[in-house]
């Protein structure tokens, strides 16, 4: 268990999953790992792979909103919409790159397509930001990597 209740958001970036064709298993996934982990899961959205929605939705969750963490899922690939990573460094404030090299280090150790995923980590006002890969299984490996460290820098963050 986490020693404080952080305020969380989960962000599924998907064009099918918004557009009612892929169910988005990923994002429920991310709000029962961090509930199961202490956190207080405030806000769950689903957007298309528009680079301009995703930089407001993030602001709104950081800067009005208040939340203490963001979790993207989705849209770090190489495929020519896929543009989570652009839209998070966009709207950062500060750079966090030791959650995605943790991410990707453990990743490479299960899959060498971990290096595929392109996911930024970040620091918007008291708001960190950790992009994630879109799939159930990169969800559950990549939380698994980094959870046990975040209880730390997020306190220092506060
Ligand atoms: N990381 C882990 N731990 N496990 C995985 O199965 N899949 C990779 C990578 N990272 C994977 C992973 C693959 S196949 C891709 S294409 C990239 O994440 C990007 O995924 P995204 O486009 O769904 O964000």
């Amino acid at each position: 268990m986490a020693e404080y209740r952080w305020k969380a958001a989960v962000v599924t970036l998907s064009d099918k999953g918004y557009a009612g064709e892929r169910e988005d298993k990923s994002g429920p996934l991310i709000c029962e790992i961090l509930t199961e982990s202490g956190y207080d899961v405030q806000e769950t959205i689903l957007l298309p792979d528009e680079k301009e929605e995703i930089k407001k939705c993030l602001c709104e969750l950081c800067d009005k909103k208040r939340m203490d963490i963001i979790f993207t899922t989705g849209g770090t690939g190489f495929s020519p919409r896929d543009c989570t990573p652009e839209a998070t460094m966009d709207i950062a404030q500060r750079n966090a790159p030791g959650i995605a090299e943790a991410m990707r280090l453990a990743s490479l150790k299960i899959t060498p397509r971990a290096m595929l995923s392109r996911g930024v980590s970040v620091i918007r006002g008291k708001t960190l930001i950790i992009n994630l890969p879109g799939s159930p299984k990169a969800v559950r490996e990549n939380l698994e990597a980094v959870l046990p460290s975040l209880d730390h820098g997020l306190a220092i963050l506060t």
